[in-house]
């Protein structure tokens, strides 16, 4: 650029000597400033890459003409005004203060046109209208079975439970033998499961949350009163009422002066808990290993009352849940002593209840997460 070629001079060197010469001399620069400004690519509408290009060439003549070090009107401050012999410098000066004012006021008209433009052209989404209301992301809700224990801990944490949790993975000891289950006990048959392969000493997926009874009472000593939610596994063939994976809540209460009558009154609590307050319990005998004497709980049916439905397939009963008195054979694998203390044990399967409570029929909905199962439960 010629100028450039000047600026980098000082007026002795060029043969300025006169005021006239400064003037004519800054009157060329301006009308070179002016050239470049209007050479500089137009202002058009466009989107925000127009805009790019249209800011980068103001921004390349910006640099020319005012940048710091070597923009033309910092070369002339350095060059030509600074060594100006006296006569002159009042004039340079002069002529400087107009240049600079004249090439800052052009820039800053240009900088507006070019942002005015843009903002036309700016699409409307790319406009941010703080006055709209916010996205609103849907939140979650709680499933189905984790709003189910919810209740029951409720139920069970208001008259003096509390809540414990134990390991999936289990060993034979834990989940069998300390509950009263040896080997080859036919007991085993209905709950043989998933082994894990590869450990050393055998482990299996626990079948039951009940190895939580031993591990509990291994710990600590009497009274106990816990409930235990869980994942249990057992080797089935899934379909509407089965799984390969079911959640269960085990109850245990073991202390000196635990009756039958306890155990029935704490089962009648929950039912009308849980059910409403019309529910009426009945025990049937039943077997488990490690209580005895061992029962299923049923309730009168809360969708007829018991007069029979559907529901309860005629009979006016649902069946609830095994249970029953703690065997003291039990007792001898966690260092009790049977002869001062008593206590009951129940174990229910939690997405049984919940299928009876909300009238789900199919365990698979529970576990397919389609959300319109999930949207029925918020
Ligand atoms: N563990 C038993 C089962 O899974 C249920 C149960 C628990 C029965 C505690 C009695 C007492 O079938």
């Amino acid at each position: 650029m010629p100028t450039n070629d000047r600026t980098t001079k000082t007026l002795a060197q060029l043969g300025v000597d006169s005021p006239e010469k400064v003037v004519s001399d800054f009157k060329r620069l301006r009308e070179e400033f002016d050239t470049h400004n209007s050479n500089m690519s137009r202002v058009r509408v466009g989107g925000s890459n127009q805009w790019v290009t249209e800011f980068n060439s103001w921004d390349a003549l910006r640099l020319d003409w005012i940048g710091r070090k070597w923009g033309i009107l910092s070369q002339i401050t350095d060059n030509w005004l600074k060594p100006a012999p006296p006569e002159l410098k009042r004039v340079v000066g002069q002529e400087l203060n107009q240049l600079k004012a004249h090439v800052e006021a052009t820039l800053e008209e240009r900088r507006k046109q070019i942002d005015a433009a843009a903002e036309q052209s700016t699409p409307a989404r790319e406009k941010i209208d703080l006055s709209l209301p916010g996205i609103q992301r849907p939140i979650g809700t709680r499933h189905l079975v984790r709003q189910t224990y919810e209740e029951l801990f409720r139920i069970f944490l208001s008259i003096g439970f509390s809540v414990v949790e134990g390991p999936e993975i289990e060993t034979p000891y834990y989940n069998f033998e300390a509950l009263n289950i040896p080997e080859h006990h036919p007991a085993r048959d209905n709950m043989d499961t998933f082994y894990i392969a590869g450990s050393r000493s055998p482990h299996l997926l626990r079948t039951h949350t009940s190895p939580m009874q031993i591990r509990t009472m291994e710990k600590q000593p009497p009274p106990v009163r816990i409930v235990v939610p869980g994942k249990v596994y057992r080797r089935d063939n899934p379909d509407a009422t089965h799984g390969y994976m079911f959640h269960q809540i085990e109850g245990l209460a073991v202390d000196t002066d635990i009756t039958f009558c306890d155990f029935k009154g704490t089962v009648d609590h929950f039912a009308r808990e849980f059910l409403g307050p019309k529910t009426k319990t009945r025990l049937r005998p039943s077997y488990f290993p490690f209580t005895e004497p061992s029962a299923e709980v049923d309730a009168t049916c809360h969708m007829c009352g018991g007069s029979g439905c559907r529901v309860c397939k005629q009979s006016g009963w649902i069946e609830l849940f095994g249970a029953g008195m703690v065997n003291p054979a039990v007792y001898g694998f966690v260092n009790y002593d049977p002869q001062r203390l008593s206590g009951f044990a129940f174990g229910m399967g939690v997405d049984r209840l919940a299928m009876l409570k909300y009238g789900v029929t199919e365990v698979p909905l529970l576990f397919q997460n389609d959300v319109r199962f999930l949207r029925q439960f918020p």
